[in-house]
């Protein structure tokens, strides 16, 4: 099977097999990462831009690596300081970079749509880095790569999605993910952050905190997005982290070999506690890890075609 889209815009929509796909290439990118000298030279001659209209650290910096270990050239383009804030249109500002040469685009934005706009408009290929409250496809697939490289399966699993639902990008692509790989996921958090109509993906809502935790497989937390909320959703900090906050007490009634995961950034001490972060059953580290894993794994199957040749990477 070989990926068959230009682009990369959303886990929504996509096929079980195809999701399969993007793992089964991330197995064999991983043993890249692993090396000592980690530099293959599938994407030799490649040009990759990334333009972020919102702060980051790690999807940026995961996919600028995961270009340079294949290879590709790389450029990156901070709004802050572009001719964006000269009153530069978005559509120029791409259209700028297109015709310079790049073969992909990575684009994260605070508006959703902004990927879909971008890839009816240019000839490259626009990996969708997260949009507005609407996806974040690739932490998706590090979040699935990570579960499988644990749990050896993607299938039956329970999956606890907890808090800020509402402003996540993350939660939709993740409940998109489980449901396709038929997984069960149960969202939990302060009724004011769960968005309504959400069951309509097939989650089960379930307000039972102690009750969501001891049923899980996955305990998946998210950050309290307090950049994109209006004051009033919850009364205090302290009070979100008493009721929803995951602490080694909470976790005391999961399962055993639970994962605990967050795609971070995290605020400690709000929805995670510094001891639960850290702790055994916390696999957030390596879900930053197969971050680059799944991305050379992506860059590959848009820009590389073919199939990897076994001899050039030894
Ligand atoms: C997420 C994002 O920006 O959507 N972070 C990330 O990319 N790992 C989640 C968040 O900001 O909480």
């Amino acid at each position: 099977m070989v990926w068959k889209y230009k682009d990369f815009l959303c886990i929504e929509g996509l096929t079980k097999e195809e999701i399969e796909l993007i793992i089964e290439t991330a197995i064999s990118m991983k043993e890249i990462l692993n090396r000592t000298i980690k530099k293959v030279p599938t994407l030799r001659g490649r040009t990759i831009c990334t333009l972020f209209y919102e702060p980051s650290t790690r999807t940026r910096s995961s996919f600028e690596l995961a270009a340079k270990y294949l290879s590709a050239d790389t450029i990156s383009i901070s709004v802050s300081v572009s001719s964006v804030q000269k009153g530069e249109s978005l559509l120029d500002t791409v259209k700028t970079l297109e015709a310079m040469g790049i073969d992909a685009l990575i684009v994260r934005h605070n508006s959703s749509g902004v990927p879909y706009f971008l890839a009816k408009n240019l000839t490259c290929s626009v990996i969708n880095a997260g949009d507005g409250m609407h996806e974040h496809p690739t932490q998706a697939l590090l979040d699935v790569f990570t579960v499988f490289e644990k749990k050896k399966r993607l299938d039956n699993l329970k999956i606890a999605i907890i808090g800020d639902v509402m402003h996540s990008r993350v939660a939709r692509s993740n409940i998109y993910a489980w449901k396709i790989l038929g997984s069960e996921v149960k969202i939990c958090g302060p009724s004011t952050l769960i968005p309504p109509g959400i069951e309509d993906l097939g989650v089960e809502i379930n307000y039972d905190i102690d009750k969501v935790l001891e049923d899980a497989d996955i305990i998946y937390i998210l950050r309290l997005q307090l950049e994109r909320q209006k004051k009033g959703l919850f009364p205090s900090l302290r009070e979100y982290h008493f009721l929803f906050g995951i602490t080694p007490e909470r976790l005391k009634k999961a399962k055993p070999d639970v994962l605990v995961m967050h795609p971070g950034p995290m605020n400690r001490g709000v929805e995670i506690s510094s001891e639960v972060a850290d702790s055994i059953y916390s696999v957030i580290n390596e879900q930053v890890r197969n971050g680059v894993v799944v991305r050379m794994a992506l860059l590959y199957l848009l820009l590389g075609g073919g199939r990897i040749d076994e001899t050039s990477y030894s």
